[in-house]
């Protein structure tokens, strides 16, 4: 296994080719503290509230789409401490290949794209298939929080998915990130938020 120490402080967006499989996560953020990992970070919202306000826990995003990687990768590196990466990479390849097991102490998913068309729905994030990634990265005491506003996918595949898989159902914790009423503070949320959405929110533990 290759060390990471050289990739410490900078960039705050990581290279998936030059990363070791699998990760440590001392050598990414230079300490021992907890690390959260949010699947889709879009613009980085989440990530640079939570990783300015919260010094001791480490936050983690991967996204897809190279647009909004750099967008998140770049307010991230203007806005925060040294306690925030992210890398743009597929989620359930980087959780599958990249990500320690029982290394995460809370998984974010917020607004994962909803797929709506049946034909499609077998590219949700959130279904049968991604159970055994969640049980394999949380820590023994670690949980899911998953925020979406979309009906069909929530009540199809997010809350069946993971009231079966095992985990115990908690309540829905806000992170700080969220003002007064809402869910998370996301972009996503606040554009929905206008438009007069409902949102559906489940959050488990191991
Ligand atoms: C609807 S947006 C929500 C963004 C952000 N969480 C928010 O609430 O504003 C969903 C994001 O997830 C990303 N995404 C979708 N599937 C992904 C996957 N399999 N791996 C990583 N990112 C993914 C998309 O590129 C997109 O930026």
């Amino acid at each position: 296994m290759r060390s990471c120490a050289s990739f410490i402080v900078e960039p705050v967006g990581l290279t998936l080719e030059t990363l070791p499989r699998p990760l440590v996560w001392r050598d990414v953020y230079a300490n021992d503290n907890p690390v959260e990992l949010e699947i889709g970070s879009g613009k980085g919202t989440f990530l640079v509230e939570q990783a300015t306000s919260r010094p001791d826990t480490n936050f983690f995003g991967i996204e897809w789409a190279n647009w909004f990687y750099r967008y998140a990768s770049d307010r991230l590196r203007r806005r925060s401490p040294n306690n925030s990466r992210c890398i743009r990479a597929e989620a359930a390849f980087f959780l599958r290949e990249f990500v320690p097991e029982q290394s995460i102490s809370v998984l974010h998913i917020y607004f994962p794209d909803p797929w709506p068309k049946t034909r499609h729905h077998r590219r949700r994030l959130v279904q049968e298939s991604f159970v055994p990634l969640i049980k394999k990265i949380l820590t023994p005491t670690g949980r899911v929080q998953i925020v979406t506003d979309h009906k069909g996918y929530f009540e199809e595949h997010i809350e069946p998915t993971i009231k079966n898989s095992g985990l115990t159902i908690i309540d829905y914790n806000r992170p700080g990130s969220a003002s007064d009423g809402e869910f998370v503070g996301t972009n996503f949320e606040r554009k929905y938020r206008r438009e007069g959405r409902p949102f559906y929110a489940i959050a488990a533990q191991m």
